[in-house]
């Protein structure tokens, strides 16, 4: 009897250690991979916007903030061993709600524009902001990148999980349909990101999510992005109009600047005497990326003087390649000084642009009773 109390007495007291030891709830089982959780700052209302910081067992951190599903920080070593931020990011959480455009950000509920922000389901027109131009982009006003979500975690022996879940409102932005939406960020010992995003609604609406952060493998954002190689496995591009909305016509890579089907240097053929890349301001257009309908390899990136490549796996049809070209000097870094033109790249997997208005695209309809899903990978390795 004694022995069963003093085993009881350990097991209470062993509880009570680990409780104290993690108050906030977050699982540490682990080494190897684990996640942290601290405040990163507090809305005007008083909500509390937390941060949630993954690291595997190679030492890669991401942290990930409530507010906007916000990917702050990504550390990956590079060839000399040094631990640096490979994405652009803000220190603090009211730079974040001042200005951003959509550094890290989960994109919804329609990353990429539609023209004039308008689409019809069934004959009923539905009108959403216009806030790019005459267009709308990236979900509207308050997109999913402004608004907070709910956290949970999962870990187990090789991936810690974050499970991000926010129920947008019918009409919200003017989109139709209450959509309960998921986003899974999970960080694995393979060092791989995958996000995984879900939803559901309740009346037929369009969606189409992405995740939009800006790389700089170099790990030093006072240089600019044009150094590194790319590959997109695309044999095709989609060009635009002057307000960025795509013609309609897919065009064939071959023979123009928009070729990436083998390494190539971002800023190679970024200046050239080209239509589309005066249009852009550089590149900004969406990739038809080979063989949808799978996951497979859609895009790479190696800047060799930190040994960093970077290889994203998706199943979308499509990639927008941006690179950077409205960034212009002002807005602040974590370090010092500002993030200058081109000092970060997106490759932004996801439906085409304007696709609501386009019945030759891939559809972006979702209906009642139907799962939306897509998944998106990032790999990080040193070459
Ligand atoms: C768009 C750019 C835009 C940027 C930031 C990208 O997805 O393609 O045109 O400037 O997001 O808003």
């Amino acid at each position: 009897m004694k022995k069963y109390f003093f085993l009881l007495l350990i097991l209470v007291l062993t509880s009570i250690y680990y409780f104290l030891r993690n108050p906030m709830g977050v699982n540490k089982n682990s080494s190897l991979i684990s996640i942290n959780k601290t405040e990163f700052g507090t809305l005007k209302n008083g909500t509390v916007v937390h941060k949630y910081t993954l690291e595997n067992k190679i030492g890669t951190k991401v942290s990930i903030i409530t507010y906007g599903g916000i990917i702050t920080n990504l550390k990956t070593f590079n060839k000399l061993g040094e631990l640096e931020d490979i994405v652009l990011g803000y220190s603090s959480l009211e730079e974040y709600i001042k200005e951003n455009p959509y550094f890290g950000a989960i994109v919804g509920r329609y990353g990429n524009r539609i023209s004039k922000g308008k689409f019809s389901i069934s004959g009923k027109e539905y009108n959403l902001a216009r806030n790019n131009g005459q267009n709308h982009l990236h979900g509207g006003n308050i997109g999913f990148d402004k608004v907070i979500w709910d956290a949970t975690t999962q870990i187990d022996k090789n991936s810690a999980s974050l499970i991000l879940s926010y129920t947008s409102g019918d009409m919200e932005e003017g989109y139709p349909g209450n959509l309960e939406t998921r986003v899974i960020y999970t960080l694995n010992n393979e060092n791989s990101i995958e996000v995984l995003y879900e939803a559901i609604t309740d009346k037929s609406t369009i969606i189409n999510l992405t995740q939009h952060s800006y790389f700089n493998l170099s790990g030093n954002f006072s240089e600019s992005i044009l150094d590194h190689e790319v590959k997109i496995n695309a044999n095709a591009f989609l060009p635009v109009d002057e307000t960025l909305i795509p013609t309609g016509e897919i065009v064939n890579v071959e023979c123009t600047p928009f070729d990436f089907r083998e390494f190539k240097r971002i800023g190679k053929d970024i200046n050239l005497e080209n239509e589309q890349l005066i249009i852009g301001n550089g590149y900004d257009h969406c990739w038809v990326l080979n063989d949808y309908g799978t996951m497979r390899f859609v895009a790479a990136a190696y800047h060799s003087r930190s040994g960093r490549f970077l290889e994203v796996y998706s199943d979308e049809p499509g990639m927008q390649f941006y690179s950077g070209n409205f960034l212009d000097g002002t807005l602040p870094r974590r370090d010092e000084g500002y993030y200058g033109n081109r000092s970060g790249f997106c490759f932004e997997t996801q439906h085409y642009p304007n696709s609501p208005n386009n019945k030759e695209f891939p559809s972006v309809m979702l209906e009642p009773n139907d799962l939306y899903t897509s998944k998106t990978t990032f790999n990080f390795s040193i070459k």
